[in-house]
């Protein structure tokens, strides 16, 4: 009998049945709150009547109307619908699957307009598992490990990490801008560098939100030298830091968005966003796939956007998110093996230390063991997998926040003890 890779492992040992909002059944019938969200994809809560209800329609209209061959209703709905929340300038998309796709589609456009071979990605972030992805991932090795040789033209500057270096928010991002300085002077000159690739938090690599300053360095850098400033909103999108995106908490323009995760509930669908004048720069033919911009993925995306908008989602995140940070907080404040809780809105971290300040991996994959046992589901993150992440849903309400936060309090104090 044929069996799933043996490396392919999962998180927790549940066995899911369904999922409805917040919660996840699994094939024993037991209830599991979902703090996980599919790696912040079901926003709208797992299976949201109206998401299944326009899904269940599209099926039985047209399920695959390949979009290099016809175009079809979804997507043009779609299209004109992200009008009203893309960031201004940003007026034209290109569909794809999955995240790395989007990743690869921004950066061929990058290279393509500018005509300049190399781009700077950031310390710690992650952009995917494609060969272009996994060679503008860095954070952890084990995404690029035994892939080699990955893609040139990559170059790592530092991203403001304050606890990772020790220092407070400013020195960290004087830092990282003159550490961006000497790379331009050392690595790759300005005039050959066609784009930064930045996410406006660090997802994957452990939770860390950027901040003002430091996408302002990288906004004006971008301008002197013709430089694109590519954001990567497959985390952050659609409403999850408790704005509809997250850069918009830093005030920054972007040149290109990408788009993922939260857009369709969980079915596969990515895209990028750009100003019409920069995507008429991608050479013809370039643009295209199989599969993007599935017609039932679109349909859902369209009543995705209709349940953020219409159930004030983003607004709850801002509001759900504050009392998760808080009491996320006052957990870690309790205990000195939680070294850090940060995030926005509804991606909060707790980076758990071993007593002399080190990456504590046992302990928070212990924590997240255990939460898993008595029915929260959590993730890792981090370079060391030593930060607890958690994702719920934009639907949960304040009684399933504070739910899980119990569940957590006891989980900690049994780990740490
Ligand atoms: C910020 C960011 N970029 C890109 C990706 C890659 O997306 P995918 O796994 O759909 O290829 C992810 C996935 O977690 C992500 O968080």
């Amino acid at each position: 009998m044929a069996q799933l890779s043996p490396i392919l492992k999962q998180a927790t040992p549940v066995v899911v049945d369904h999922g409805e909002g917040v919660y996840l059944y699994d094939v024993d019938g037991r209830r599991h709150l979902d703090f996980t969200a599919g790696i912040g994809v079901t926003s709208t809560g797992h299976c949201h009547p109206r998401v299944v209800a326009a899904a269940q329609e599209q099926v039985g209209k047209l399920i695959h109307g390949q979009y290099t061959t016809v175009m079809h209703k979804p997507l043009l709905e779609l299209t004109e619908r992200l009008t009203e929340v893309l960031p201004s300038g940003l007026d034209s998309l290109f569909f794809s699957n999955s995240g790395s796709e989007a990743v690869e589609a921004a950066l061929r456009l990058s290279r393509q307009a500018t005509g300049r071979p190399n781009i700077v990605v950031f310390q710690g972030g992650f952009h995917g598992r494609t060969v272009a992805a996994a060679s503008m991932t860095t954070s952890g090795t084990r995404f690029s490990a035994g892939f080699s040789p990955l893609m040139s033209g990559v170059h790592v500057a530092p991203f403001p990490f304050a606890y990772h270096y020790g220092w407070d928010e400013q020195t960290a991002t004087d830092f990282a801008l003159r550490e961006l300085d000497y790379l331009f002077a050392t690595q790759t000159s300005p005039q050959e560098t066609a784009a930064f690739f930045v996410e406006p938090m660090l997802g994957e690599g452990g939770y860390v939100p950027a901040n003002s300053e430091f996408l302002a360095g990288l906004r004006r850098r971008a301008d002197e030298h013709g430089i694109l400033l590519v954001v990567d909103e497959i985390q952050t999108g659609f409403g999850r830091t408790g704005k509809f995106w997250g850069h918009q908490h830093f005030d920054v323009r972007p040149d290109i968005m990408l788009i993922a995760k939260g857009l369709a509930s969980g079915f596969p669908l990515s895209g990028i966003a750009a100003s019409r004048e920069l995507m008429a720069k991608a050479w013809p033919g370039s643009q295209g796939g199989t599969y993007g911009g599935n017609a039932v993925a679109c349909a859902a995306a369209v009543a995705t956007l209709d349940v953020i908008q219409q159930e004030g989602l983003v607004e709850n995140a801002a509001a759900r998110g504050r009392q998760l940070l808080e009491n996320a907080r006052a957990v870690g404040d309790k205990t000195a093996a939680i070294g850090d809780v940060r995030g926005l809105g509804l991606l909060v971290g707790s980076e758990f230390v071993t007593a002399d300040g080190k990456p504590d991996t046992a302990t928070a994959q212990a924590a997240q063991k255990a939460a898993a046992e008595r029915g929260l589901l959590l993730l890792t993150c981090g370079a060391y997998m030593n930060v607890v992440r958690m994702i719920p849903p934009l639907v949960v309400t304040a009684e399933q926040i504070d739910e899980a936060l119990d569940i957590w309090a006891d989980v900690v104090a049994s780990v740490t003890k």
